[in-house]
């Protein structure tokens, strides 16, 4: 059985107030932590007090963003050392933003998932396809191919607790969630990729969310799919009461 996970992707949204207030607002309110996990990203700055704000809760810190190294001179990057040592839990890596605007390769992204499993936090990988690639019958390909090297040094008993978001780059932002059926068979596509290069076993406990538009009026349809176990929500994450009706739904 694997345990549903909401998360809320904030990008570049809220400050470090408004992040706290955020986290007080839901924390009371959430179902418990065996039937269902909650976690939020939240903008660099604002991680540490949100972690603090939520040590009392089931909320799980997520960040947005690290760097493939603990320290040096990196200007301007995030070490997933002071990540960890700030209370976070999980990292976002390889999100279709950062890959389209930072140039972020899979080469780049496996380094962070390595740094980040490092440094004792669980790496929530972000993968994605275009609609050209769907309709020309490239993404499995496509998709067999950005996991296995984002992967790459990853071992069995390390994949086994990694999260794997599936996010269509046409439902990202837009407004118009993927078609349920073709956001199931994306999942779908990913366990089979794992099932294939680690085994089924690792397939069947690894959990794979989909984000693309999420919101209180598709979830429940989304997370009706058998393939997948959560979702990863942008803009319908931002209002507290949208995102507790949104995690009510799953629960
Ligand atoms: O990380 C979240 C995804 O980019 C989806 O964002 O729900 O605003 O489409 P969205």
């Amino acid at each position: 059985m694997r345990k549903p996970f909401v998360a809320a992707n904030w990008k570049m949204h809220k400050n470090v107030q408004e992040s706290v207030d955020f986290i007080n607002q839901i924390k009371g309110k959430l179902p418990s932590f065996d039937q269902l996990e909650v976690g939020i990203a939240g903008t660099t700055l604002a991680l540490h007090s949100m972690a603090v704000a939520a040590k009392d809760s089931d909320v799980q810190i997520i960040a947005q963003n690290a760097f493939k190294e603990f320290e040096g001179a990196y200007t301007g990057e995030i070490s997933p050392k002071a990540l960890a040592d700030s209370g976070v839990d999980y990292v976002l890596l390889g999100h279709i933003e950062r890959r389209t605007m930072f140039n972020e390769s899979n080469q780049m992204v496996n380094q962070k998932v390595i740094a980040t499993l490092q440094a004792g936090m669980t790496p929530i990988i972000c993968t994605d396809e275009t609609m050209v690639q769907k309709e020309h019958g490239g993404s499995v390909h496509y998709v067999f191919a950005q996991l296995m090297n984002v992967l790459h040094d990853v071992s069995f008993d390390q994949v086994k607790n990694i999260i794997i978001s599936y996010e269509p780059s046409w439902a990202v932002g837009a407004g118009q969630h993927a078609n349920p059926i073709l956001a199931e068979e994306g999942c779908r596509q990913i366990r089979q990729t794992i099932a294939d290069s680690y085994s089924y076993e690792v397939a069947d406990k690894i959990r794979i969310l989909y984000g693309g538009s999420v919101n209180p009026d598709n979830i429940e349809e989304l997370m009706r799919k058998r393939d997948i176990d959560g979702v990863l929500i942008g803009r319908a994450s931002l209002d507290a009461d949208n995102f507790l009706s949104m995690v009510n739904t799953v629960n």
